[in-house]
């Protein structure tokens, strides 16, 4: 770094290094002035940048307090630990309403601060943002410093914030810090951050619930996940052992317990297990009266066909609803390497439904995705005008479809949701970053791969230049789920 004395000469003083400054500021903007003016006499114009090195003076100017003429007293509040910042009001009041409104009502040259702990130890950083323009931040920071820019009213630093976060939901560390960041949204009222965080955590479920993070989830947002039929995940089985370590972390109020404990999906869970949490789990041993109801319904929903089931009893409850499971029976991963290269299809099996009556019996389904397909409506429109023939591979989209290798009679009553897990690079981590739900085609989603630019070698979408995917049957029993007309 420069030394002042070498950047202004020495023994300035104190003042002249302020206007000394005021001189180089507008030295640039007649120089800019010039330069126009050069521009329009003849075209070559070299732009003198030294942006970095006045960075690096204002940098200098509030590490060696030179000319400073406020200093700053930050107190922790409930402690009696202060500290102290030479600073400049020119810069101050430059950057924020809220500080020139302070340093006008102040009587001295102190301008006494209170902040949380957290905000304490990263205001050194805050104010060198006001001086340089820059920051560095890592995760744990980003609170602290958002609710500094907050409160200060640097807006542009506020923005930068939010955005870092949405784009930095993985975590490295075991800790995780998705959930803090998902409660400092609500508390804030940032719903674009909120609902950033709550994707993240339902379509990364998975690795959520073996995360020290998982049990530091509050009970809102515990019910707000369990009422998601997103959720991507092994097994709703893998749902239930989460819960019974979150209720066993917690303790949480029997109103609570027996919330999450209904929430459950039981009829996604096969028999045999549901038999073991039955007799075995202490927390379904402790709460057994508040979900017997459900479990006996399982129980007959295991126990013969779905269809015959409804002709008896009406049922319309989320207990038969799949959610998002990657375990074998549901469905597959497939990666596809060089996706833009043609035509890819691919084969794999799935039980015909979760009921005990269905899981035995499998289906067979035939997949085929195609890099640049082209709606009919555009295809015909190409054939009329022949001379476009040549651009039609370039202009179509990514789609997939879906259908099974032989129909039976089994498939009566059911319906079968497809869904597509797209899963792509963020910050050099695998992350789930879209589910698509249709029917047979993609091209019913209308928004398939839309922004995935496969073409692009770097696309984030191509991990080790393939695609990577995981697709998964739903089967819909119809009888048992009545959605309203
Ligand atoms: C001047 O240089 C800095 C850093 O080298 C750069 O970020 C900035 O964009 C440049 N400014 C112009 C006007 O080119
Ligand atoms: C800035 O302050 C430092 C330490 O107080 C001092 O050594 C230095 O001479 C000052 N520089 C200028 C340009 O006044
Ligand atoms: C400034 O001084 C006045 C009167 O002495 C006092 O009432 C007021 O609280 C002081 N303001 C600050 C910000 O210390
Ligand atoms: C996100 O979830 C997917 C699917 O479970 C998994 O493959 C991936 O490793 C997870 N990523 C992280 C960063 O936990
Ligand atoms: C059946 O349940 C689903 C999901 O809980 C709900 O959306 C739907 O409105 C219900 N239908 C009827 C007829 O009650």
């Amino acid at each position: 770094m420069h030394s002042l004395d070498s950047l202004f000469g020495q023994r300035i003083s104190n003042m002249d290094l302020l206007s000394g400054l005021f001189v180089v500021l507008t030295l640039q903007m007649v120089e800019g002035a010039a330069v126009k003016q050069e521009a329009s006499l003849e075209n070559s114009v070299t732009l003198l940048n030294h942006s970095m090195a006045l960075v690096q003076r204002m940098e200098a100017l509030l590490t060696l307090g030179n000319g400073s003429d406020v200093t700053l007293r930050v107190q922790t509040v409930s402690t009696d630990e202060v500290k102290v910042i030479q600073a400049h009001s020119l810069v101050l009041s430059l950057q924020s309403d809220v500080f020139d409104d302070l340093l006008q009502k102040r009587n001295s040259s102190n301008l006494v601060l209170k902040e949380g702990a957290d905000c304490a130890a990263v205001f050194d950083k805050f104010i060198r943002y006001l001086y340089c323009g820059d920051i560095s931040v890592r995760p744990d920071q980003a609170i602290p410093l958002h609710r500094l820019a907050t409160k200060y009213h640097i807006w542009a630093l506020q923005q930068g914030l939010t955005r870092y976060m949405t784009q930095h939901l993985v975590s490295d560390s075991q800790t995780g810090h998705v959930v803090s960041w998902y409660q400092y949204a609500v508390q804030i009222g940032d719903l674009t951050l909120r609902d950033s965080c709550l994707q993240y955590l339902s379509w990364n479920l998975s690795s959520v619930l073996q995360s020290a993070e998982w049990c530091s989830i509050s009970d809102e947002l515990l019910l707000s996940l369990l009422q998601r039929s997103d959720l991507v995940l092994q097994s709703e089985l893998e749902l239930y052992e989460a819960l019974e370590a979150w209720i066993s972390q917690n303790q949480p109020v029997d109103m609570t317990a027996e919330s999450a404990l209904r929430a459950i999906r039981y009829g996604m869970i096969p028999p045999q297990h549901l038999f073991r949490i039955q007799k075995q789990s202490p927390l379904m041993l402790k709460y057994y009266e508040s979900v017997r109801d459900l479990l006996f319904l399982t129980f007959q929903f295991h126990a013969a066909s779905p269809v015959q089931l409804a002709k008896y009893f009406d049922v319309n409850c989320s207990l038969f609803m799949p959610r998002n499971y990657l375990s074998s029976s549901w469905g597959s991963p497939w990666v596809i390497n060089n996706p833009t290269r043609d035509d890819r299809s691919f084969s794999f099996q799935t039980q015909l439904g979760p009921s005990g009556h269905d899981a035995s019996k499998r289906v067979t389904w035939n997949a085929l995705f195609s890099p640049r397909w082209l709606p009919l409506s555009v295809r015909s429109s190409y054939t009329e005008h022949g001379s476009m023939q040549s651009t039609r591979t370039d202009n179509g989209q990514p789609r997939i479809i879906i259908t099974p290798a032989t129909s039976s009679p089994d498939f009566a009553g059911v319906s079968f949701q497809k869904t597509v897990i797209v899963a792509a690079r963020q910050q050099g981590k695998v992350v789930v970053r879209h589910v698509f739900n249709f029917h047979q085609s993609t091209e019913e989603t209308g928004d398939f791969l839309m922004d995935a630019d496969l073409q692009r070698r770097t696309s984030e979408y191509l991990i080790d230049s393939s695609l990577h995917l995981h697709i998964i049957v739903k089967p819909i029993y119809h009888s048992l789920i009545i959605t309203k007309k």
